[in-house]
């Protein structure tokens, strides 16, 4: 289903966006990876990550150009690998995460791309059910490999999804 957004009066809503992400995105994706995860990442792990080879993502806009969400991805000889994909909390479930994984596959497929990675802990379970209804199966499990801020440590399911065929 596309993602969808409706707007108060008589504006006709229009769907979110994607934009390409760029190194002047870096302050504001720290931001909204700051909003999304327990522990986020500092503007420099963003800027190192942008700066390497095969790194891309999308910003997701909303009809007012407001941001929703985020998605960074590593292509790696034809194996894309997401490093991190979060949507702002009150613009969950309204598809603008499968927005961001459609804009991901699609741009790897033009880069050559065959098969799509991530990692995910074992108990998010808004994302696991995101990655499998996009068609991701587990192919491995990271034990211990999250830190939590209390201490705890979490499993990590890998996943994986064909692009071909
Ligand atoms: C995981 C996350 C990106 C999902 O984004 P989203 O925009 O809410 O996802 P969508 O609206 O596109 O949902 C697509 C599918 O995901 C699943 N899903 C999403 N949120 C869910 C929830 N809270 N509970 C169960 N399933 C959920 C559903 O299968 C949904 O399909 P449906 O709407 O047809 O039922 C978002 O919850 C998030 O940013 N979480 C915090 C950061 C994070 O965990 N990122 C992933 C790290 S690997």
């Amino acid at each position: 289903m596309p993602a969808r957004f409706v707007t108060a009066g008589s504006t006709p809503p229009l769907p979110p966006r994607l934009v390409d992400l760029g190194v002047a995105h870096v302050p504001l994706l720290s931001a909204l990876h700051g909003a999304c995860f327990e522990a986020g990442w500092r503007p420099q792990t963003f800027l190192d990550l942008m700066q390497a080879g095969g790194v891309f993502g999308f910003l997701a806009l909303d009809w007012r150009e407001r941001p929703l969400g985020f998605a960074l991805c590593r292509i790696t000889v034809g194996e894309g690998e997401i490093l991190t994909l979060g949507v702002l909390r009150e613009a969950r479930q309204r598809g603008v995460g499968k927005l961001l994984l459609s804009g991901v596959c699609a741009r790897l497929a033009v880069l050559g791309g065959h098969v799509l990675f991530l990692e995910v802990a074992e108990s998010n379970k808004p994302a696991t059910s995101l990655y499998a209804s996009f068609g991701f199966q587990q192919v491995g499990k990271r034990k211990d490999y999250y830190a939590h801020l209390d201490g705890s440590r979490e499993a990590a399911l890998v996943m994986r999804r064909d692009l071909l065929g």
